[in-house]
C-alpha cells in the first residue's frame, strides 16, 4: 500500500492500489513524463509527520484535562491555581497569608461557536481582568520569567513535602488559557524580603517552544514588604462555584484572610466577600522528607540508580536518598538482596532490593511531617461558616501511610440550621441531599466529585446505622455537610487537574474510621435531640391540661385556680430539667384546710394509679373529675 503526497494534499492519502516493488524512486513514469505526486509506505508517510511534543503544546490542545476545558471551569480553575499558589508561597514564608482577589467584567467579549444556543449556535462570555495578590515569599528576579513562563517547571515537583501545588502545571496553564481567550499577557509582579522595588514582567508562554516571551519588566513599588501578584485576562462564566469555592478555601484554611471583590457584569457596582480569618495560629509548617523505598516502582528506582554519579557505594546510596534507612539497614537489606554492600550503585538489583524491602520491617516514613488542618480549627472554622448550624464534630485519625507517602485523614459534620439547609440540595419539600466538600492539601476539591475517593467513601458507609436516612450507596438525606479533609507529602490524584483522588486502601481505611467516628458523634446528637423532643412534647400536653386540671383540683380542694396553675406550671418546667422522672408534684397552700401536698404518680402496668385524695366525701362530680384527673395524667 502507498500514500501520495502532493501540494494539494500534503498529508498524504492511502492508496489501495498495491505498488510494484520495483517502484519508480525518481517520482518519473517509464515514458519519462515527471510525476508531481510522491509515492511513499506508510510507515515513510507517518515518519514524515512525527516530531517531539513540548508539555506546552500539549497541554493548550488538552486544556481540559487540567480545567480548562469551557469558560464556566476555567475561571474557578484559574482562581484556584492563582490563590494555591499564594497560599503555598505564605506558608512557605512561614507568614499569616492575606490574599486578595480582584474580578472584574470587561466589555471585551469571547466568542464560542456551540450548538447549546438555539439562535445562532454562538455563545459569548466576557472577558474578566483577574489578579490575584498575595504576601508570600516572592519569586527571584532571575527566576520569574522561567518560573510563569515554562510548564511543568517549579518548586514543588520533586520535593516530598506538602503542598497545594505539586505539579509545575497549574499558573502555566491558566496563562496559556488566557492568552488564547483574551490573547493578552500575563502581568506578574513580585517582590522579595531583600528586594526594595518589586519586579513587573509581562509575558506570554511561547507554547510552540514551550519558553517565555518576556514583552517587558520594569521596576514597581509594591504596597507589602514582600509578595506576588498575577494578573490575568480570561474568558469566563461567573457561576455561584466561584463564591462557593472562596468560601471553602477559607474554611479549609481558617488562619487565612481572603478578599474577594467582583464585578460579575461591566460597568456594575463591585461586590466585596471578606473571610477574615478565624484564628491567629499558624498552623505547623510541613517538613521535607526523602522518599520512602517502598513508594518507588522498579524502573524509577532502576533509572534512579543509573543516573546517580554522588554515591560510591549501594549502601551509601540507600542511606542517602531514603528516608527510614540507617547504614545498618542498608546492610540488612543489601545481604538480603544477595548485593554486596560496598558494590556500586549500578550494580543493584532492583527487584531484588524491592522484594527483601517488602519482607524485612521496613520502618514507615516519619509521620509528622505533615501540616492539617486541626480538629480545633477545623471545629471553630465549621463553626464560623455554619453559625446557626444545630450540632458540629470533628474528628481526625493519626497520620498513616500509603506506599510509602505519609497521609493523614480529618473530618467534620455541621448538621441542621438554616445556613446548612441552604447549603444542601433540596430534593423536595422538607427533604434534604447531604453536602460534602472535599480537601486536598487544605484545597477544595470542585468538580468530578463520583471519581474521588473522598466522596466514594462517604457514601460507602451506612448512615443509617447513625440514625440519617439514606438510600443504598447515595449521600445521607439529611441537613447534614460533610467535610472530608486529606494531607499528604504527595495526593494521589486522578488527573493532572487535581479534581479528584484515586483509590487507596490505606486511605480507604482510614477515612472509613474517621466518618464512623464522626457517625457516632452525629448519632449521640440526634438521640438526644429526638429524647429532648420526646420530653417538649410530654410537656406540652401537660401544659395543655395544667389549666383544667387546676381547676379540678381547685373543685377537689378549695385551693384558689390560679395558684395551683402557677404551681403546676413550675413543677412541669422544673420537671422537663429531669426527663426521666415520672412525677408530677402539686403543693397546695396550708390555709385551704386540704392536704399540705398532693402527689400524682403517673400509671405503671404493674402498679395501679395511686392518688393518696381521700375520695370518701366526694360527690359524683369530683370523683368524675378524679377519673379526669388520673386519665390526664396516664
Ligand atoms: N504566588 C507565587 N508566589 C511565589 N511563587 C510562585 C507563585 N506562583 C507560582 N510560583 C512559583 O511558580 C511555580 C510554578 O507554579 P505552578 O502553579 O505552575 O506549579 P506548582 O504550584 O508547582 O504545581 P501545580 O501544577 O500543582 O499547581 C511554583 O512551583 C512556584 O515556585
Ligand atoms: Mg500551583
Amino acid at each position: 500500500m502507498v500514500v501520495t503526497a502532493s501540494e494539494s494534499n500534503p498529508q498524504g492519502t492511502i492508496k489501495k492500489k498495491a505498488q510494484p516493488s520495483g517502484r519508480n524512486k525518481a517520482g518519473k513514469r517509464k515514458d519519462g513524463v515527471a510525476l508531481h505526486k510522491e509515492l511513499l509506505t506508510v510507515a515513510e508517510a507517518e515518519a514524515r509527520k512525527m516530531r517531539a511534543v513540548n508539555p506546552a503544546q500539549y497541554y493548550r490542545q488538552n486544556l481540559g484535562q487540567l480545567g480548562f476545558g469551557d469558560p464556566e471551569h476555567a475561571l474557578v480553575q484559574t482562581i484556584k491555581e492563582l490563590m494555591d499558589n499564594s497560599l503555598d508561597a505564605c506558608e512557605a514564608m512561614g507568614v499569616l497569608p492575606e490574599v486578595v482577589v480582584e474580578l472584574t467584567a470587561t466589555a471585551k467579549q469571547y466568542e464560542v461557536v456551540t450548538n447549546r444556543t438555539k439562535d445562532g449556535g454562538v455563545r459569548t462570555f466576557p472577558i474578566f481582568r483577574l489578579a490575584v495578590e498575595d504576601n508570600g515569599c516572592g519569586v527571584i528576579r532571575s527566576k520569574v520569567a522561567k518560573c510563569f513562563g515554562s510548564v511543568l517547571y517549579g518548586s514543588k515537583f520533586f520535593s516530598f513535602k506538602q503542598s497545594r501545588g505539586q505539579q509545575g502545571l497549574g499558573v502555566h496553564a491558566a496563562i496559556i488559557y488566557a492568552q488564547l481567550t483574551s490573547l493578552e499577557p500575563a502581568i506578574i509582579t513580585t517582590k522579595t524580603e531583600s528586594d526594595d522595588k518589586a519586579l513587573r514582567v509581562v509575558m506570554k508562554i511561547d507554547t510552540e517552544k514551550n519558553t517565555p516571551v518576556v514583552l517587558g519588566s520594569e521596576e514597581v513599588e509594591f504596597p507589602r514588604p514582600h509578595g506576588t501578584r498575577v494578573e490575568l485576562m480570561i474568558a469566563g462564566d461567573y457561576t455561584p462555584k466561584v463564591e462557593s469555592f472562596i468560601k471553602e478555601l477559607s474554611l479549609a484554611n481558617p488562619h487565612a484572610d481572603l478578599k474577594f471583590t467582583v464585578v460579575p457584569v461591566a460597568g456594575q457596582e463591585p461586590k466585596i466577600i471578606h473571610f477574615k480569618r478565624a484564628n491567629d495560629t499558624l498552623p505547623p509548617p510541613p517538613k521535607e522528607i526523602k522518599p520512602h523505598l517502598l513508594s518507588m516502582e522498579p524502573g524509577a528506582l532502576l533509572e534512579m540508580k543509573s543516573n546517580d554519579t554522588c554515591c560510591n557505594t549501594a549502601r551509601q546510596f540507600l542511606v542517602r536518598h531514603f528516608v527510614r534507612i540507617s547504614d545498618a539497614k542498608a546492610e540488612e537489606l543489601l545481604k538480603a538482596s544477595g548485593i554486596p554492600a560496598d558494590s556500586p550503585p549500578k550494580d543493584i538489583d532492583v527487584e531484588l532490593l524491592l522484594k527483601s524491602a517488602r519482607e524485612c520491617e521496613l520502618m514507615r516514613p516519619p509521620l509528622d511531617v505533615l501540616s492539617p488542618i486541626g480538629e480545633d480549627a477545623l471545629r471553630q472554622s465549621m463553626r464560623r461558616m455554619y453559625p446557626d448550624a444545630e450540632f458540629i464534630c470533628t474528628a481526625s485519625r493519626d497520620p498513616w501511610s500509603y506506599r510509602g507517602v505519609p497521609f493523614q485523614v480529618e473530618v467534620g459534620a455541621a448538621y441542621g440550621g438554616q445556613s446548612v439547609i441552604s447549603d444542601c440540595e433540596r430534593v423536595k419539600e422538607g427533604v434534604f441531599r447531604s453536602k460534602v466538600i472535599r480537601l486536598a492539601n487544605k484545597c477544595p476539591l470542585i468538580y468530578d466529585s463520583r471519581d474521588c475517593l473522598l466522596y466514594k467513601v462517604v457514601k460507602e458507609i451506612n448512615w443509617r446505622n447513625y440514625r440519617l436516612p439514606q438510600d443504598e450507596g447515595s449521600l445521607p438525606m439529611a441537613p447534614l455537610v460533610l467535610v472530608v479533609s486529606l494531607v499528604s507529602t504527595k495526593v494521589p490524584y486522578s488527573v493532572p487537574g487535581k479534581f479528584a483522588v484515586a483509590y487507596h486502601e490505606e486511605i480507604r481505611e482510614q477515612l472509613r474510621l474517621a466518618l464512623q467516628t464522626l457517625g457516632r458523634s452525629i448519632q449521640g446528637f440526634i438521640s438526644h435531640r429526638q429524647r429532648q423532643e420526646h420530653e417538649q412534647h410530654r410537656q406540652s400536653i401537660f401544659q395543655l391540661y395544667a389549666k383544667e386540671i387546676s381547676r379540678d383540683i381547685s373543685l377537689l380542694t378549695g385551693a384558689d385556680q390560679s395558684v395551683i396553675f402557677q404551681k403546676l406550671m413550675e413543677t412541669i418546667k422544673s420537671k422537663s430539667k429531669k426527663p426521666r422522672s415520672r412525677s408530677v408534684e402539686v403543693r397546695v397552700p396550708e390555709e385551704t384546710g386540704m392536704p399540705a401536698e398532693v402527689t400524682v404518680s403517673q400509671p405503671s402496668p404493674s402498679d395501679a394509679t395511686s392518688v393518696p385524695v381521700s375520695t370518701e366525701a366526694m360527690t359524683p362530680r369530683q370523683k368524675c373529675i378524679q377519673f379526669t384527673l388520673e386519665d390526664y395524667l396516664r
